[in-house]
């Protein structure tokens, strides 16, 4: 559970990210309890938050890295993530981040359709490399979530669709820089039941039947991320199920000799140990609401805006007010930028510090300068 230290928090400028390290440190400490497992490998999803303080805890915790770009790939070797247990996915990987990545010489390039396969395969040539590559295998499953984060269903911009997968198999094999090593596989995120990871394991296994039958070797299998969080109240579960995901994999999944499985977790382990801090500018008393405005906006956590999601709001300054109904709404122009409407909070003030909870995954990342506003900073907690 979070607490917030406010008399070292109350003259730092806002709005900004506090992270509890010490959250941090518990839920890298259960990821690595709950999948002890020879077979698997643990992949952080790097594009969740590139804060470089919470990068270097994470490496320090031996897992690797899910980048979904050049920058991201440079940020992580920054970060002294070995190069090795990098894996790169996204579907318009451009030259550069080709170049990128062969330099590095990175663990797998997860493959999203002939063309870019193609590609690889000319720069790895013209480089004297060999890319490992796996195949990334649209398993049209519909996780339940959120219409923006769900990428595994038919029609999807991600992935090869599953009768175009024998055809890149050969593809695959035939190209002379390419070395074919696993399929990978990502259905959405913010998935908080494990059904959905049922059925994936099940269609993996079905399409593990199938290619065995054509003789070819696949030593990775990964799963990609997507275990949810509990937004409504991170202090009764501040760490997800990772037992129970890493569970359901074990029970589900029919591995073949020597395989490994890989994940890719972003949100599951970075989601709990950030909230965004924000002053309240004034409480505006309209004809039948009261707005806290606050010195936080869309620019600085999206999310609302974006997906109509909820982060829990807490009043830091004052927690044991008398509670009343705020719309809680920041500075942007916009009408999308509303953090809460009707939130029952102690009583509010001018100047007091609001905790917009569980921003750690998707959020510092995802700000933005429009309005040109500042980006926000960050404050570690705990280092
Ligand atoms: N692997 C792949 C291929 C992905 O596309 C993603 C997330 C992950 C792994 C990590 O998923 P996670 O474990 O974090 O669910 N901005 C949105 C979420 C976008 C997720 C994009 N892909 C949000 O704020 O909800």
């Amino acid at each position: 559970m979070t607490r917030f230290p406010i008399n070292e928090l109350r003259d730092i400028a806002t709005p900004f990210y506090f992270y509890d390290l010490g959250l941090l440190d518990q839920t890298l400490a259960e990821v690595k309890r709950t999948s002890r497992d020879e077979r698997f490998r643990v992949h952080y999803a790097i594009k969740a938050n590139a804060n470089p303080g919470i990068l270097r805890r994470i490496q320090g915790a031996g897992l690797g890295v899910d980048a979904v770009s050049g920058g991201e790939i440079e940020a992580a070797l920054e970060a002294g993530f070995p190069a090795d247990k990098i894996v790169f996915a996204g579907v318009g990987k451009t030259d550069a981040d080709i170049i990128v990545a062969l330099q590095a010489e990175i663990g797998c390039f997860n493959v999203e359709s002939e063309a870019e396969l193609d590609v690889i395969d000319e720069i790895a040539s013209a480089m004297g490399k060999k890319a490992r590559v796996a195949l990334r295998v649209n398993p049209n499953i519909d996780p339940h979530t959120h219409e923006y984060i769900t990428t595994g269903l038919a029609e999807n911009k991600f992935g090869i669709n599953l009768p175009q997968l024998g055809g890149m198999i050969d593809r695959a094999l035939d190209l002379p820089s390419i070395e074919l090593i696993g399929l990978h596989f990502h259905i959405g995120s913010q998935i908080t039941d494990f059904e959905p990871f049922i059925m994936l394991c099940q269609e993996i296994n079905r399409i593990q039947t199938e290619i065995a039958a054509r003789g070819v070797k696949i030593s990775v299998i990964n799963v990609g991320g997507g275990l949810g969080i509990d937004y409504a109240d991170p202090d009764r579960h501040p760490i997800p199920d990772f037992e129970g995901y890493f569970k359901t994999f074990r029970n589900h999944l029919r591995l073949l000799p020597d395989q490994q499985v890989h994940f890719e977790l972003g949100r599951s382990i970075v989601g709990q140990c950030g909230s965004l801090i924000t002053r309240v500018i004034y409480v505006k008393e309209g004809t039948s609401k009261r707005f806290a405005i606050v010195d936080a906006g869309m620019t600085d956590l999206i999310r609302p805006a974006l997906y109509h999601a909820h982060h829990k709001i807490e009043n830091i300054s004052d927690p044991h007010g008398d509670l009343h109904h705020y719309d809680v709404v920041g500075p942007v122009c916009e009408s999308a930028d509303i953090f809460g409407t009707d939130e029952m909070l102690p009583s509010i003030r001018r100047g007091d510090l609001l905790a917009i909870r569980s921003a750690g995954a998707y959020g510092e990342v995802m700000a933005s300068q429009y309005n040109c506003r500042p980006l926000p900073s960050s404050y570690l907690h705990g280092k």
